[in-house]
């Protein structure tokens, strides 16, 4: 029974350890904000932080992640990065369908917290890995570099 630390709360969850960990957020924990697009670490849709870095929870065994602190959508409101950078979503009007923008949210912040201040390629290549079918790229790069300033 694997045991979780997830947004700073531990949570013991009866699955097999192979469960992908974008299911036991979604079905098991009803943490529904980490969203499911392709299943195949294609898409960045369910992007969430393990020990900080973007990780692709679709492909990831809940068995691996053990001992590990995840974070999803739901705590970015709890700290200052992330609380800036959705205040810069909402700014630059991000979102249009926004199926993926949990996941874009979630690299951004990554990103800046790594890299406090992107350059276009390096923004370029923190958020290559999330797909929004909306085109919403020239906005999401607005958004981060207005956090960056
Ligand atoms: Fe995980 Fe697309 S749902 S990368």
């Amino acid at each position: 029974m694997p045991t979780l630390t997830i947004n700073g709360d531990t949570h013991q969850v009866d699955v097999p350890e192979d469960m992908p960990l974008l299911w036991v957020l979604r079905d098991v924990l009803g943490m529904t904000g980490t969203k499911y697009g392709c299943g195949i670490a294609q898409c960045g849709a369910c992007t969430v932080h393990l020990d900080g870095n973007a990780v692709r929870s679709c492909v990831l065994p809940v068995g691996g992640v053990e001992g590990k602190r995840i974070e999803t959508i739901e705590a970015m409101e709890n700290s200052e990065l992330g609380r800036s950078v959705q205040s810069a979503w909402l700014e630059h009007e991000v979102v249009q369908c926004g199926y993926c923008q949990s996941g874009q949210i979630m690299s951004a912040v990554a990103l800046l917290s790594k890299t406090p201040q992107p350059d276009d390629k390096e923004i370029d290549l923190g958020m290559s890995g999330n797909l929004c079918r909306c085109c919403t790229y020239t906005r999401i790069r607005g958004a981060i570099k207005s956090v960056a300033k």
